[in-house]
């Protein structure tokens, strides 16, 4: 069994983006520029946020956080990404979620300008994806992509087994991996909560995707000798042993599934630092204007 490092792989992907960058800028074009706008001040929302900004730094990018309190008013929002959908120097932008709840989230990603939208939540984008055309893809399952990738891990051929059918893991995940593409050309099959057979499926899959949210859901009696096995789920489970008082959990059992699959993510370390690194591939590609 080998252990996917995303950790690493994150961290080689944003030194080429630097890379890239400062070629770019030699060559006379744009220092790729990403805005977010937080709204409060969430724990986890700070977190992520100062987690992008600290990306940006070091991919060479210029960055804005624009802060809002949480009673801001939708107009008011709105008006803001209108103004960073007119500002020249702004390549993409992000409305961190949750926002708080009188404010419709869909009516503010659908007031991104799709060309900007690096986080690939906007209809339009999820639309062009699913006929692969030039989009921006959200960040956990092009994170994925990218794993796959770079571990020479094909998929054309194989039996993918996705669970869970969320709007931005499994259901970008399935688009992604059935198109005619490298990665891509496999067989496609997505469980959810009302799949009566999970297990019989799992074990006909060669890669599982397990984006339940369920921890330690897939148990190695789920899975073929073999398989490839790729863990979404971040749960934070209560462990008073630990300073955090928690334990970030995955949707698989580790211990037990990583003695029987040939590649397995672990949880933390896996998928989720790629998430960010998606983001930034998605900003470069932004400041190319190429969408
Ligand atoms: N909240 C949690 N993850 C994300 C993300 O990827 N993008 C945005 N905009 N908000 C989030």
């Amino acid at each position: 069994m080998e252990k996917i490092d995303g950790k690493a792989v994150a961290s080689t992907i944003k030194k080429e983006i630097a890379i890239k960058v400062q070629e770019q800028v030699k060559n006379g074009g744009k220092t790729p520029h990403l805005a977010a706008i937080l709204v409060g001040h969430d724990g986890g929302s700070e977190t992520y946020v100062a987690a992008k900004v600290k990306a940006c730094e070091i991919c060479h990018f210029k960055s804005s956080l624009i802060r809002f309190d949480n009673d801001i008013t939708q107009e008011r929002l709105l008006q803001e990404v209108v103004r960073l959908n007119n500002d020249d120097d702004v390549d993409g932008f992000i409305v961190q979620l949750p926002l708080p709840k009188h404010i419709d989230e869909q009516a503010i990603i659908e007031a991104i300008d799709y060309r900007k939208d690096v986080d690939g939540f906007h209809p339009l984008n999820v639309g062009r994806m699913s006929i692969g055309l030039p989009c921006f893809v959200s960040a956990t399952p092009a994170g994925i992509i990218e794993l796959l990738k770079r571990y020479n891990i094909t998929t054309s051929g194989k039996h993918c087994v996705i669970l869970g059918r969320s709007n931005i893991v499994g259901k970008p995940m399935a688009t992604l991996l059935m198109q005619k593409n490298e990665p891509g050309n496999a067989t496609v099959t997505v469980c959810h909560s009302r799949t009566p057979n999970i297990k019989e499926i799992c074990l006909t899959a060669d890669i599982i995707i397990a984006a339940l949210g369920q921890p330690n859901f897939v148990t190695a009696d789920m899975v073929k000798p073999g398989a490839v096995i790729i863990d979404v789920g971040t749960t934070r489970v209560p462990d008073a042993s630990r300073k955090s008082g928690f334990k970030l959990t995955g949707d698989v059992l580790f211990d037990e599934v990583s003695a029987k699959c040939s590649y397995i993510t672990p949880v933390p370390g896996g998928v989720g630092p790629m998430t960010i690194c998606s983001l930034m591939m998605n900003t470069l590609k932004a400041s190319k204007k190429k969408i």
